[in-house]
């Protein structure tokens, strides 16, 4: 198969990421279908889609027509078999919990036709984990995007050892296609490249949040002066989903069993509390 051959994508999941990379792939010309399991994460995502584009055509960022022909490529739906049952490419956003994923490989592998790639945006997971859930491992690999992922350019593409060359070729293609840089990482790496350098700065942040050393605030402020970060780690991290770092960390210690590979004290206690960040308007920092 080649990119010329990839017309229809289903994306999965209508959180923080999916429903960015719904809209990337819908303006790029593809004729998209966004799923959820949740109708109300797909109404939000829809509400999104309809003040998103217009804002960009009045900024002028992008012709009225793209705009137009964004919103009529994207669709929404809440029911697997339409969303994946004619797609040529399908990228996974769903949460970060490896039996759900597994389980929605083997769905996937039923419902999408016998040629379609099955791409996992995992965070961590690297695609070995899930890919002998399907009878098409060649077809399986990791194409991960950066949050918001209608700004950051980087995907990051993980062949594993069951992905074949092809498969690669047009994932990479794919990035290309949605104006991002792709970079292949030739081996599996738990976390890839950018999350592993990621986790090392939020592993000191919070180590040294929960020591009482300095407020997210102040290791945010000097992240940014210093660093020259966009923002820094807490703020980041109400970005991206503490429900987000809390489960990475547990499904982590759940493989290792290693301690240190648990979720940190602040992000306990800010995931019972149901503090999740920007999503939840509260988290480390209040948006009400
Ligand atoms: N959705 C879509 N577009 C957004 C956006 C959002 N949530 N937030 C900002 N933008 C767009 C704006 O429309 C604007 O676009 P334009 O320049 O074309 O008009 C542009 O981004 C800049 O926006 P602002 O001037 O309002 O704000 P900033 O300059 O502060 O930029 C930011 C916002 C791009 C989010 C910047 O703060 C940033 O780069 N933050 C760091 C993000 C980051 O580190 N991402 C990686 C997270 S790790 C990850 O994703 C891993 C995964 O596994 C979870």
């Amino acid at each position: 198969m080649k990119i010329d051959n990839i017309k229809k994508i289903c994306v999965i999941g209508a959180g923080n990421m999916g429903h960015q990379i719904a809209l990337c792939t819908a303006l790029a010309g593809f004729q998209v279908r966004c799923t959820d399991i949740s109708q109300d994460m797909l109404n939000k995502a829809e509400d999104f889609t309809r003040t998103y584009l217009p804002e960009r055509v009045a900024k002028g960022k992008i012709p009225q027509a793209q705009a137009d022909q964004a919103l009529s490529n994207l669709s929404f739906t809440q029911n697997l078999e339409e969303a994946a049952g004619e797609a040529d490419f399908v990228i996974e956003a769903a949460v970060e919990i490896m039996d759900i994923k597994r389980k929605l490989f083997a769905d996937l592998d039923r419902i999408a036709p016998p040629h379609a790639i099955l791409a996992t945006n995992s965070s961590f997971i690297v695609s070995s984990k899930i890919a002998d859930a399907t009878k098409r491992p060649d077809k399986v690999c990791n194409m991960h995007f950066f949050n918001p992922a209608l700004v950051m350019k980087l995907v990051e593409v993980v062949k594993g050892p069951h992905t074949s060359i092809e498969t690669v070729q047009v994932t990479m293609d794919l990035c290309t296609k949605l104006g991002k840089n792709g970079v292949l990482l030739k081996k599996e790496i738990y976390g890839f490249l950018v999350n592993r350098i990621l986790s090392a700065l939020h592993h000191e942040a919070l180590f040294l949040a929960d020591m009482g050393i300095a407020s997210p605030e102040e290791i945010d402020m000097a992240v940014t002066n210093a660093l020259g970060h966009p923002m820094g780690p807490f703020r980041l991290m109400d970005f991206t989903g503490i429900d987000l770092s809390y489960y990475i960390g547990m499904e982590r210690y759940r493989e290792t069993g290693d301690p240190k590979d648990k979720p940190s004290p602040l992000v306990i206690e800010k995931f019972f509390k149901g503090e999740y960040g920007k999503k939840t308007k509260k988290g480390f920092y209040s948006y009400e």
